[in-house]
């Protein structure tokens, strides 16, 4: 048979150690936002991942990547894969529109077909292999293993595969990165381009959820598994977690409509008394399942009495930390309202990534539940920021919600969380701040808010009265009943706060000192990421001058530079009288 793959992509070569990340960084500068898109043309033919080019709209994006997912596979393959005979082999079931390599637990490969029947027919060719102490649970998945026949016969032309790098670069490498940028403005976008989840990424995490669907319709044929949160909101990071959703809502829609003449057929069910419990007993078993058959499936927990009933597992082929919760539509929905924020102006993702970053460097956010912010509430509050510039850099969720037509209005479980779906029908700002300004701008704007008595309310696009004692306030968008950072505690928003004045203060005296851009001192963004002294204290009372160690160390710096600076003037002047 002939070989019949389409666009068949190849990934930049994936040298081990810290040059990997020097040569994504130039590879990002050296052709900003293009460099994935010169490999291949994404689904979304978006110019930066996870950001749709052409403004689709988000649920035609969803429909686009879930449908490509349904059409991939995953193999696990041996480590010297001949990757020409590894295609050739995989066409003889049909048209291969899509590959890439990548390293998790050995080498991986995501092949996408151009028609879905092709995965039917290599299921039809594939066996199931039976060990002789262990017995397999016979469960078809798209999640195959590859095999040389006869590997020492087999031709390899010596090279590696290449791999798609998964991962993000210390935060060592991620600064001395940073100190090679012109300006600050370019230290954030240089961030935001090397922490940003690559379209490979995005595409594992589409096909994750689409194995686990698989699983789950074992069950509920007709159910999806969505992924909602940073994997598809435009602010996820390499590395962030997998949120997913089993969503059953689609199930018997429209069977109102199939029922004619003088009878209505209604399904046989079992009942129980909450939708709670009905979530709690669906999660469970679908838990059991991927405990019991789900390939790549590890460290099945089960945590159904949590305020949001969840399985969370580790899919260990893929290396994501997944997350499944059940009709959660809002957070879909509210993901779908940072991604519109997140499209609308570029400055919004590169200060969200900036401001989460710097967050996490100073332990104001963590991996583990707790007190402390979190990524959504930063990025509320950085929308916030944005909505509050003179003039706007974006508008309120109320002008969203008032710009939408008909086909957007969407009322779930009694909240009104209607949007413009249209995004040609919102006017782009006039504001032309830069984004050095920004950043500064928002420290110095955080670190004296009145957070005692105002609350952050994104849909008004202004601060209101706090309806009650928490630290900080930042109305739910969709539910505005609830607070989204009532976890967090008087001393961690004081941390934050402190951190924040400090940081606005270190950026402001760079600017005034006009401290030269050297890799031997962090400078801008980068002196912001160091690790502070303050994470291992107890926090202090929020001051508005220098306190500590790292402050002390940038301020010899910056007096040694212009010490420095007003010598080699004095000589200058000298040799020239
Ligand atoms: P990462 O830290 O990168 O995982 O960011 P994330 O946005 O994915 O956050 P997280 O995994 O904590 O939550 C996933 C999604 O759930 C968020 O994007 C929101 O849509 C939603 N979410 C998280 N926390 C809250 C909350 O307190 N209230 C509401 N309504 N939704 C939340
Ligand atoms: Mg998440």
């Amino acid at each position: 048979m002939a070989v019949c793959m389409g666009l068949v992509t190849r990934l930049p070569l994936c040298v081990q150690g810290r040059g990997r990340f020097f040569d994504s960084f130039h590879r990002h500068l050296s052709s900003p936002g293009t460099a994935i898109l010169k490999r291949e043309e994404p689904p979304t033919g978006s110019e930066e991942p996870g950001l749709p080019g052409n403004r689709k709209t988000f649920s035609e994006v969803q429909k686009e990547r879930h449908e490509q997912a349904q059409r991939s596979i995953l193999i696990s393959c041996p480590k010297k894969v001949p990757e020409k005979r590894l295609l050739k082999h995989l066409c003889q079931h049909g048209e291969i529109t899509n590959h890439f390599f990548f390293e998790s637990f050995g080498i991986h490969a995501v092949i996408e077909y151009s028609k879905k029947e092709s995965i039917a027919s290599l299921q039809d060719s594939t066996f199931i292999p039976h060990g002789e102490t262990e017995f397999p649970i016979p469960f078809k998945s798209r999640f195959f293993n590859i095999n040389l026949k006869n590997p020492s016969n087999q031709i390899s032309d010596g090279t590696l595969v290449q791999c798609s790098d998964q991962s993000s670069p210390s935060n060592v490498d991620l600064v001395e990165m940073l100190c090679n940028a012109e300006s600050v403005e370019g230290q954030i976008i240089t961030l935001m381009r090397i922490l940003q989840v690559t379209e490979e990424n995005i595409r594992l995490r589409y096909l994750t959820c689409s194995l686990i669907e698989d699983i789950a319709a074992a069950y509920f044929p007709a159910c999806t598994v969505k992924p909602f949160g940073s994997s598809v909101n435009s602010f996820g990071k390499l590395g962030c977690d997998l949120d997913m959703f089993l969503d059953l809502d689609d199930i018997g829609k429209n069977s109102a409509a199939k029922t004619a003449g003088s009878f209505s057929m209604e399904y046989q069910v079992k009942n129980v008394s909450s939708e709670r419990w009905a979530t709690q007993k669906i999660l469970s078993v679908i838990g059991e399942c991927l405990d019991n058959f789900g390939p790549g499936c590890v460290s099945v927990q089960k945590i159904l009495h949590a305020r949001c009933p969840l399985v969370r597992f580790s899919h260990q082929a893929s290396g994501f930390q997944c997350d499944l919760t059940a009709n959660n539509r809002i957070a879909l929905k509210s993901s779908e309202l940072l991604y519109i924020y997140g499209t609308l102006d570029s400055r919004v993702r590169a200060l969200a990534f900036s401001v989460r970053y710097w967050a996490r460097q100073q332990a104001l956010t963590s991996s583990i539940p707790g007190a402390w912010l979190t990524n959504f509430s930063l990025t509320i509050m950085v929308i916030f920021f944005l909505q509050k510039r003179s003039p706007p850099i974006i508008p309120s969720l109320d002008y969203l919600k008032n710009l939408a037509g008909a086909e957007d209005k969407c009322i779930i479980e009694g909240n009104d969380c209607t949007l413009v779906s249209n995004l040609d029908r919102i006017k782009p700002s006039l504001n032309t701040e830069t984004l050095d300004i920004l950043l500064c701008q928002f420290f110095e704007y955080f670190g004296n808010f009145a957070f005692n008595k105002n609350s952050i309310n994104i849909r008004k696009g202004k601060e209101q009265n706090k309806p009650d004692s928490s630290p900080i306030y930042i109305q739910n968008p969709f539910e505005p009943t609830l607070n989204v950072s009532r976890n967090v505690n008087e001393n961690q928003l004081e941390r934050f706060v402190h951190l924040a004045r400090e940081s606005a203060w270190i950026l402001q005296q760079e600017d005034k000192s006009q401290l030269s851009k050297s890799s031997s001192h962090p400078w801008g963004l980068a002196a912001l990421l160091l690790p502070s002294g303050l994470n291992k204290s107890k926090a202090k009372k929020p001051g508005k001058g220098p306190t500590n160690e790292r402050i002390r160390k940038l301020l010899e710096s910056i007096k040694a530079d212009s010490a420095k600076r007003s010598t080699a003037t004095r000589e200058k002047r000298t040799t020239q009288s």
